[in-house]
C-alpha cells in the first residue's frame, strides 16, 4: 500500500483534545475534519455510549476497524480524530499509518482527569473511582500511543491554538 502523507491522524487518550485541536488544525490546513466516533455514530444511528451498552465494547472495536477499512483508500486532505482506544489494535495502527502522519497528543493524567470529570458520555470512565480508571487505562495504553506515533506533541498547559501552531511547525520540518 502506498503511504499517503496528505492526511493527519490524531491519536491520544480521552480528553487529550483530539477533536478541538483537530478542528482548528483542519481549518488552518484547509483540510476536512473527520472524527471516527462521529462517523460510527452516523453509520449505526446510535451514540457510542448506546453501542457499548447494547452491544458491548468488543462490537464497538469491530466497528472501529470496519470504519478504518472503509475509508483507508479514499481519505484525502483530512484531519482524522480517532477514539482513544483506536491504537490498541495492530490492524488499526497499520491502516492509520497507511493513511497519513500519526500525531499523538500527549496529555498528563491530571489534565485528563480535569477534562473528563463530570463527563457522562464516555462508557469506559463510568464507575466510582475516576482517577483509578484513568490511571489503569492510560497505563495500559501509553506504549501503544507512543509506538504508533510519527510525531508526539505535549499538550499540557497549552491553549488549543498553541498546540495547533506546534503541530504546523513540526510538520514543516518533516
Ligand atoms: C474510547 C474513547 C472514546 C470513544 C469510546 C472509547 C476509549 O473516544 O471512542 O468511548 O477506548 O478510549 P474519545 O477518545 O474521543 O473520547
Amino acid at each position: 500500500m502506498m503511504k499517503k502523507v496528505d492526511n493527519i491522524i490524531l491519536i491520544g487518550f480521552m480528553g487529550s483534545g483530539k477533536t478541538t485541536v483537530g478542528k482548528l488544525l483542519a481549518k488552518n490546513l484547509a483540510f476536512d475534519f473527520l472524527d471516527t466516533d462521529e462517523m460510527i455514530e452516523a453509520e449505526e444511528a446510535m451514540t457510542v455510549q448506546h453501542i457499548f451498552s447494547t452491544h458491548g465494547e468488543e462490537k464497538f472495536r469491530e466497528l472501529e476497524t470496519s470504519l478504518l477499512l472503509s475509508i483507508s483508500n479514499s481519505l484525502e486532505n483530512s484531519v482524522l480524530s480517532t477514539g482513544g482506544g483506536m491504537p490498541i489494535k495492530e490492524i488499526n495502527i497499520k491502516l492509520l499509518k497507511a493513511m497519513g502522519k500519526i500525531i499523538y497528543l500527549r496529555t498528563s493524567i491530571d489534565t485528563i482527569i480535569d477534562r473528563v470529570s463530570g463527563d457522562t458520555n464516555r462508557p469506559l470512565l463510568k464507575g466510582n473511582n475516576l482517577k483509578e480508571s484513568v490511571e489503569r487505562l492510560l497505563d495500559s495504553r501509553l506504549t501503544y500511543y507512543e509506538d504508533a506515533a510519527d510525531i508526539i506533541i505535549d499538550t499540557d498547559g497549552f491553549e488549543v491554538k498553541e498546540i495547533v501552531d506546534k503541530i504546523l511547525m513540526t510538520l514543516k520540518d518533516k
